[in-house]
């Protein structure tokens, strides 16, 4: 005889927590070589390569160290691709991990460490287009496509896919390759928007929300634009849409930079807010 029915759920449960644990999870953006990347780019490299400048400020630099845990062994980098936090309001995660690190170097109830790799994550999430996807198809999650060959849904190409083409395609299979390649473009193409970038109308605390706007226009005209479900994605959608996914690594970069500069810069961190005019 078959179980009553609230057995029969029971019976169920471990198969589902399975299936939950199986599936991506929803809230997350940019695997874990974009967040890698975004990162790298922010960080001040270890042994500087002349030419290359360096976003990171000397004291945000030191104070980024004297946070990281140790199995970082002193790249920030290595802790980005942490948190995975579902359900999480990027934008207000980011301005509050932002506010709790005001408190360093004071006598703080929070974990800076923590807070660091959360703002560093989420800074790098907010730039993913699909983040901040329409929520009825959960960022992509739930359009289903072919990336080349490979069956997918929109989000992972988003998150992944697109830059693991771009890898092997454009830069000889390496990460670092690519991450040097995006250096040297903020040295060239694009150093006379970085102004721009860093600059936000918003007078908040962060400028997250301009980051969270403008990833819902690219998600708009990139992204979303001519998909449909069961599409196959290949070369047309790869070559005008990588650039914009480089652009926002780029973009992330410099302005996870930026806001632990104004964090860590001393005097000016406190009367001035993340603001730039
Ligand atoms: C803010 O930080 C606290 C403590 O670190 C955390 O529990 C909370 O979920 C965060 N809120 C948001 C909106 O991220
Ligand atoms: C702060 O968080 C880090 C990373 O989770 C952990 O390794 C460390 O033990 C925590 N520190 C304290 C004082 O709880
Ligand atoms: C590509 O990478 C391989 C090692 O993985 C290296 O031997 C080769 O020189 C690289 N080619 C270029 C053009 O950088
Ligand atoms: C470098 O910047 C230029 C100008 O914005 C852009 O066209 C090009 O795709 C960028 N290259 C890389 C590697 O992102």
């Amino acid at each position: 005889m078959a179980p009553p029915p609230h057995q029969r759920a029971l019976l169920l449960l471990p198969l589902v927590s399975l299936l939950l644990l199986l599936s991506p999870p929803r809230a997350d953006a940019w695997g874990k070589e974009g967040h890698i990347m975004v990162c790298k780019i922010a960080e001040v490299a270890p042994d500087p390569t002349p030419g290359y400048s360096e976003y990171l400020s000397e004291k945000a630099a030191a104070a980024v160290q004297a946070l990281l845990p140790e199995s970082a062994s002193g790249e920030l980098s290595a802790v980005c691709p942490w948190a995975d936090q579902e359900g999480m309001c990027v934008v207000g995660a980011i301005n509050n991990y932002t506010d709790q690190l005001y408190d360093y170097g004071q006598k703080t109830s929070y974990n800076l460490t923590e807070s660091l790799m959360f703002l560093a994550h989420f800074v790098g999430d907010v730039h993913q287009p699909l983040h901040v996807g329409y929520e009825e198809d959960e960022g992509g999650n739930t359009i289903t496509v072919h990336w080349y060959r490979r069956k997918t849904n929109l989000h992972h190409v988003w998150d992944v896919s697109i830059i693991d083409t771009a890898i092997k395609d454009f830069y000889n299979k390496s990460m670092d390759t690519m991450v040097e390649a995006l250096k040297m473009n903020l040295t060239g193409g694009w150093s006379d928007d970085i102004t721009q970038w860093e600059n936000c109308e918003n007078k908040r605390a962060t400028c997250a929300n301009d980051y969270a706007i403008e990833s819902i226009h690219y998600s708009c005209n990139y992204a979303y634009k001519d998909v449909e479900q069961d599409i196959t994605l290949g070369d047309d959608y790869f070559f005008t849409r990588y650039p914009v996914v480089e652009k926002r690594l780029a973009q992330a970069g410099i302005r996870l930079a930026l806001i632990l500069n104004r964090i860590f810069d001393g005097d000016k961190a406190h009367d001035l807010p993340l603001q730039v005019q």
